[in-house]
């Protein structure tokens, strides 16, 4: 197999990456811009800004807080960038709650506490998965299987939780959104679960399920959504795609022999990433056949990170020129550029 990307240096982090799904987010801007990138470690987000020419970084770390008030600290489940016509905001999901940013860390915007039960339960209580949909939502997955829909103004602070959608029942694990940047489809969102229940969202106004893609009983630990075909990865290592409204199983791929953890998609060229606990990143390319209702996927390419679970994977712009990766106990991000 040509070797296709090569290693770039690496960004160092301040502390290493926890074993999280889909534990790393990069905030794809301009060309010859600012890449922000974010990483969990236990209650922190290390938080790096590259410039363009891999010549300047900063650094910030967030503390999950609960509220204002510097009180005691949670463990972090993902943070990522959700990305609105009008801002970006980062978004932490946390055991106590959903906290929003300005993109750059500096302000936090929102804070949304999770109602922690009276009497103790052997279920942890989190928030988990987030994404932008249809140019003011914000949609984030929490333990208990809701999805709550926050109403994101295009300025100020004037957030509001503005519907809860009661379809799973186990933890959400993930939310994809169409990235594909048309119009044309039906589906606007996938949320997934640790039963790797899939449900698909369309919204018009209020949000309407369209279709339910049932489990296997094995975690969907990352989910995309792509011209209207739900890509779906497994705790058994398998990809499955899907056309969204009818549920029809496209695909089923053996792409790793381990838990993946992270999937990416580059929305332009089709470039499908996907990372697991077996130490490999791999590269695939999708093709949609709308005419014989199928699709093609080749496979491009291999990297392995000899000794890691990767824990995060993303493309640094919409391309899929470069990408990035983040390891359990890993503390730097291994950058990777087309040759
Ligand atoms: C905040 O947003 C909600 C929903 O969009 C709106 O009903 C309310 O009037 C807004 N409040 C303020 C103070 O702007
Ligand atoms: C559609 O399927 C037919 C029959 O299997 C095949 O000959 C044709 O090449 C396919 N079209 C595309 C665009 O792949």
């Amino acid at each position: 197999m040509a070797k296709m990307y090569h290693r770039e240096k690496s960004i160092q982090l301040k502390s290493s990456a926890s074993a999280l799904y889909n534990n790393l987010s990069v905030l794809r801007l301009a060309p010859r811009s600012l890449t922000h990138f974010a990483v969990v470690h236990a209650n922190v987000v290390n938080l790096v800004s590259a410039s363009w020419d891999g010549l300047n970084y900063s650094y910030r770390q967030l503390q999950s807080k609960e509220g204002n008030m510097a009180t005691s600290s949670s463990l972090i489940m993902q943070a990522a960038w959700c990305v609105l016509p009008s801002r970006d905001l980062l978004v932490v999901a946390s055991q106590k709650g959903i906290q929003m940013f300005e993109s750059d860390g500096s302000i936090m915007v929102y804070w949304h506490a999770l109602d922690t039960p009276e009497t103790p339960t052997a279920k942890a209580i989190f928030a988990r998965g987030m994404a932008a949909v249809k140019d003011k939502y914000i949609c984030v997955g929490v333990s208990f299987g809701a999805v709550l829909v926050f109403d994101i103004p295009s300025k100020g602070s004037n957030i509001t939780l503005s519907e809860v959608l009661e379809e799973h029942t186990e933890a959400v694990t993930d939310i994809g959104l169409e990235c594909s940047g048309s119009a044309e489809y039906i589906a606007d969102m996938v949320s997934a679960d640790d039963s790797g229940l899939l449900c698909v969202w369309k919204s018009e106004g209020d949000f309407q399920l369209l279709n339910k893609i049932p489990g296997f009983d094995i975690s969907c630990s990352s989910v995309k959504l792509w011209k209207g075909m739900v890509i779906a990865a497994y705790g058994t290592g398998q990809i499955r795609l899907y056309e969204g409204v009818t549920g029809i199983l496209y695909a089923e791929i053996n792409a790793h022999t381990r838990w993946i953890y992270s999937l990416d998609i580059a929305p332009f060229t089709g470039l499908l990433l996907s990372a697991a606990e077996d130490s490999f990143v791999r590269v695939w390319h999708l093709n949609t056949v709308p005419e014989n209702n199928s699709v093609e996927i080749e496979h491009l390419y291999n990297e392995c990170v000899t000794d890691t679970q990767i824990c995060g994977a993303k493309f640094c712009d919409g391309d899929g020129y470069a990408f990035a990766v983040t390891g359990y106990d890993l503390s730097e991000i291994i950058r990777y550029t087309q040759a």
